[in-house]
């Protein structure tokens, strides 16, 4: 076991990760080149879901996400969707805005950010 604190906890867990996706959902349902990918745009509770639950497995909490969808293939999961610079760009701005209006560290921030750029551009998978 790691003495580590993970970043879940030292963001108090879940809610903190609920109000983040809340958040980066005001932005999306606005913006027709993201909200135009959802299989179904009118029920986001779902997505909404799958999002926290797998941002809090990631970043050391429940591992909820995994016990329900199994393992997160993200990219796999990504491919019915055509997702290139212009779409990661989007959702980036998005989640950006999302964090930037968290109440939390700078620290925090950062790693939240850096890890959010690698993993949209590694779900890019089609006009490069
Ligand atoms: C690069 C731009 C991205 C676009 C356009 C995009 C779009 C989508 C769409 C349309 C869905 C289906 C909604 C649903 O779950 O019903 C989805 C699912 C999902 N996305 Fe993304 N996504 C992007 C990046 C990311 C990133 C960076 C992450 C993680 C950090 C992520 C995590 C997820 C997860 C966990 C699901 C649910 C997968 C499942 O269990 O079925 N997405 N995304």
């Amino acid at each position: 076991m790691s003495d580590e604190v993970s970043l879940y906890q030292e963001v108090g867990g879940s809610d903190f990760f609920v109000e983040l996706v809340n958040k980066f959902y005001e932005g999306v349902v606005s913006d027709e080149i993201i909200i135009s990918l959802y299989p179904d745009r009118n029920d986001l509770e779902g997505a909404k879901e799958r999002l926290s639950l797998f941002l809090m497995q990631y970043w050391g909490g429940p591992t909820t996400y995994s016990d329900e969808r199994g393992h997160p293939r993200l990219r796999q999961r990504h491919f019915p969707f055509a997702i290139g610079e212009r779409e990661r760009d989007h959702w980036l701005m998005h989640m950006q805005s999302a964090i930037d209006a968290m109440p939390t560290s700078d620290s925090v921030r950062t790693r939240l950010s850096e890890y959010m750029s690698n993993a949209a551009q590694h779900l890019v998978n089609t006009g490069q």
